[in-house]
């Protein structure tokens, strides 16, 4: 498992960059839920905090990774009336054992960092924990893995005298997934501060893929938005 995040570039570059999107394409799909969500892979919980104000539902913020679950409960520190509502599961995915099913789990960009042989035995996990009728919604994007391509800059952000920026090249590409390299580098007028580099794969299944695992694990596909799939257990 790979995970392409330099800790504190996360808020920094995510706030504005696929969490706007997802605000506004999620809510839909979750009218009518009303008692419990887990969300698979919550990170700093950019998308925990919105859950909580669209429905009343408790959440299950699940995240693997304790430097993500950090600032997760940071962010939940400052919305202290979520404090009851929301609890943080310290696990992966697979590792989970929840309480009772849940009514609906929401996995917003995190596919591209399951193995394949992970992703494919977590589907009949989810399905296990998930109410009849239950709905699953995940970020998906179709056409693949992008081919090897340069380092480039994604994203620079401004903090006082530093520069905060996000570079990112794709060494090697295959049907379903290709070898990037990132780099997390903060400099000062022309100086490097400091610079992380993070090489790994990432997954890109294609629709056929997808539609295989899913149907295979008892689910159905409902309609979603684009670069969201939405599918109910039957
Ligand atoms: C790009 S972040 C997305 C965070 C959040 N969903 C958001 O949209 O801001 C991917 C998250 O997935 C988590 N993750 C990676 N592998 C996971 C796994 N096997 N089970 C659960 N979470 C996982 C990572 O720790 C990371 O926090």
């Amino acid at each position: 498992m790979t995970d392409f995040i330099a800790l504190p570039f996360y808020d920094l570059f995510h706030e504005n960059g696929h969490v706007p999107g997802i605000r506004m394409s999620l809510p839909p799909l979750l009218t009518g839920v009303r008692r419990s969500i887990l969300e698979i892979g919550a990170g700093s919980g950019l998308i925990t905090t919105s859950l909580a104000d669209w429905t009343p539902a408790e959440i299950f913020a699940l995240e693997p990774s304790a430097g993500m679950r950090g600032m997760l409960l940071s962010r939940l520190s400052a919305r202290p009336e979520l404090l009851k509502r929301v609890t943080v599961l310290p696990c992966d995915a697979l590792s989970m054992n929840l309480a009772e099913p849940v009514e609906a789990m929401v996995m917003i960009n995190v596919m591209y960092a399951l193995e394949p042989d992970y992703r494919k035995r977590l589907w009949p996990v989810l399905a296990a924990q998930l109410e009849p009728g239950g709905l699953l919604v995940f970020t998906w994007r179709d056409g693949g893995p992008p081919a090897p391509r340069p380092l480039h800059e994604l994203d620079s952000r401004q903090v006082g005298r530093h520069t905060y920026t996000a570079l990112s090249e794709i060494l090697e590409s295959e049907e379903e997934s290709c070898k990037a390299r990132y780099l997390y580098r903060i400099t000062e007028d022309d100086r490097v501060v400091s610079e992380e580099e993070i090489v790994g794969h990432a997954y890109r299944p294609t629709w056929k893929t997808i539609e295989g695992e899913l149907v295979g694990a008892g689910f159905v596909q409902v309609d979603a938005p684009e670069g969201l799939l939405a599918w109910r257990l039957v």
